[in-house]
């Protein structure tokens, strides 16, 4: 049987000139860098300069994804942006990127689902071109979290970064079987009973400020480790798989101990999982296509790997990806 798979066939990112190492939050704040280290992994972190947009990021990482790709921008159908922190209230950011990259046709718009903004993403974007509504869709994960974080608050502001991450979706023709290249099965999950562990202050509607980040750390803690191992079994049990058959995990970087928890509770080793959480800190949306992008640059995945990719965030909201690369 003859079925469309949603491939990536291009990757790219983009991250913000001035880096901003740890030492740098304990000149203003009671903190220091082996706090930051021990407790999420840090060391540093990207942070917009003034004039500098989630939808520069994004352009920039989507220019660097077509190339990888080898096509040209008249050749997406839709670009769809996973991002918390937009340009504006609206237009979509998705919108901006497509005027930048000079696309006239197709459609663009942007996900909101925080930190599992790319999963949700990238689930939507396969639907679409399972769908039969396009060809070719730009994903991209895009986030300027410098923007709404409390630099008064020693314990969130150390943790998150600003940078960008894209991949080109295409639709292949697959057999049906697990072994074929592409998006094979996807988990998305919300529940709104947690919004407050993890919410930005402020909003157009309620406050008409864009507000600062608040979180409980611990409590997050607690649902991510879970939460993420039994999304991911449910995305390869759709796929007719199982942890053992997973190659490289690719997950959301907001901490090292959340990482290897959830690598733990898999069954698989650290040297299987993709970490860049040390170099860019806590992106959101656009962690794991930054991971993704950046894992693929030093070339370590080779044609027919599993991947496995899982995020949670704000909401709570969470989900996994299945994909043979
Ligand atoms: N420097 C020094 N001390 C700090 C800092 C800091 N930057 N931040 C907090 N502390 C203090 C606290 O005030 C507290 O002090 P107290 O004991 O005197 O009250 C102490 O350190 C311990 O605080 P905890 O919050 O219990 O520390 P914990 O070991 O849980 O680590 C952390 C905090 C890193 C936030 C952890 O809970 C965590 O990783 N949670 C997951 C949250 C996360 O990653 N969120 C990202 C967004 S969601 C997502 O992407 C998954």
């Amino acid at each position: 049987m003859s079925v469309i798979r949603p491939v990536i066939c291009g990757t790219g990112h983009y991250l913000p000139s001035r880096v901003v190492e740890n030492a740098e939050f304990a000149t203003s704040l009671n903190t220091s860098d082996d706090w930051i280290v021990s407790r999420s992994g840090i060391e540093r972190r990207h942070f917009a300069s003034d004039g500098e947009y989630t939808s520069d990021l994004a352009t920039n990482a989507a220019r660097a994804a077509l190339q990888n790709a080898g096509i040209t921008a008249d050749q997406i159908n839709a670009v769809i942006v996973a991002t918390s922190t937009p340009d504006y209230t609206f237009p979509a950011v998705a919108t901006q990127v497509q005027a930048n990259l000079g696309i006239t046709s197709g459609f663009a718009f942007d996900i909101q689902a925080v930190c599992a903004g790319f999963v949700f993403a990238l689930a939507n974007a396969s639907g679409l071109i399972m769908a039969g509504q396009a060809k070719r869709v730009l994903v991209i994960g895009a986030e300027t979290f410098s923007r709404i974080m409390d630099p008064n608050d020693r314990s969130t502001v150390v943790l998150f970064g600003d940078g960008a991450g894209a991949v080109v979706l295409e639709a292949q023709s697959g057999t049906g079987a697990n072994t074929d290249r592409g998006v094979l099965a996807c988990d998305l999950n919300s529940d709104g009973r947690y919004r407050e562990l993890l919410y930005v202050d402020g909003g157009v509607s309620r406050t008409g400020q864009s507000g600062h980040l608040r979180m409980q750390g611990r409590e997050v803690f607690r649902h991510a480790v879970e939460k993420l191992a039994a999304t991911a079994m449910t995305a390869l049990e759709k796929a007719g798989l199982n942890a053992a058959d997973i190659d490289w995990i690719v997950p959301h970087q907001a901490n090292l101990r959340i990482i290897k928890g959830t690598a733990q509770k898999l069954g698989l080793p650290m040297e299987r999982v993709i970490v860049t959480v040390q170099d860019h800190g806590n992106t959101s949306a656009a962690s794991i296509p930054l991971a993704l992008s950046v894992a693929n640059c030093e070339g370590r995945f080779k044609p027919g790997d599993l991947i496995l990719t899982e995020a949670i965030g704000g909401g709570l909201s969470w989900g996994a990806v299945a994909l043979r690369w």
